[in-house]
């Protein structure tokens, strides 16, 4: 259906338009099977929880320097954590971090558990970070939805439910779309598209892979997308 040919040429665009970014596996590696490692991902989503990607990068490189695995970051002191953290806000997440890595360390065998639902319990980590790590990290299929992917998928299928009710139609969007193989990397595709072209101002449509399929661009209509709800 047209959903798969939507999934085709996204996963397509991605081969050739990745962003290199340092806690990802290149796409043409991540087709022959290799996944990143979890302690990254998950270290690299959190940080991406409310700080930009161009933000993010230096940070990651610094924390996996200084901390090469989550024992390393679970033996440091939370100051000393939250010290190297300083900058990226929300302090409460550094904490939550440090936290998680303890956990993960002295119940878990320092094994970042697979499963969204293992995932979801652990300190700090939501459901858009639970779906993050098991898809991207353990190539697990799950739907992942961030506000890149939002913009994306309501532009795509037209939503026009305001948000928050318009959230329930775009993760069955998602989930439609979503496809049992490699879905971090579709995720990851999605994202890319949703912060360089699928952008809430100006959007450059004329670089995207699924114009053809676009219903708000065929509305002409598309910073209408996602639809937010009536103050
Ligand atoms: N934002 C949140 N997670 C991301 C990822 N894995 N790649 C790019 N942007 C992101």
């Amino acid at each position: 259906g047209e959903a798969q040919h939507i999934t085709a040429k996204i996963s397509a665009h991605y081969v050739d338009n990745a962003r290199n970014l340092p806690w990802r596996v290149p796409p043409k590696l991540s087709a022959s099977g290799q996944l990143p490692i979890p302690y990254h991902v998950w270290l690299s989503e959190v940080m991406l929880q409310q700080t930009t990607v161009a933000a993010v990068i230096a940070y990651f490189q610094k924390f996996t320097e200084r901390w090469p695995s989550v024992a390393d970051l679970a033996a440091a002191d939370e100051a000393e954590v939250l010290a190297a953290w300083a900058g990226l806000g929300y302090y409460a997440r550094a904490r939550n971090l440090h936290k998680c890595a303890r956990h993960v360390t002295e119940n878990l065998g320092g094994v970042f558990p697979s499963q969204e639902a293992e995932l979801l319990k652990l300190p700090g980590i939501g459901a858009y970070t639970a779906a993050a790590i098991a898809a991207i990290g353990f190539g697990q299929r799950a739907v992942v939805v961030d506000a890149n992917i939002e913009r994306l998928v309501a532009r795509l299928f037209a939503i026009d439910a305001p948000l928050p009710k318009g959230k329930t139609d775009i993760r069955i969007g998602m989930d439609a779309l979503t496809p049992n193989d490699h879905a971090g990397d579709f995720a990851q595709a999605c994202m890319d598209i949703g912060a360089s072209i699928c952008t809430a101002k100006a959007p450059k449509c004329e670089l995207c892979p699924v114009q053809t399929y676009c219903r708000a661009l065929a509305k002409g209509d598309q910073e209408r997308y996602p639809v937010k709800p009536p103050k």
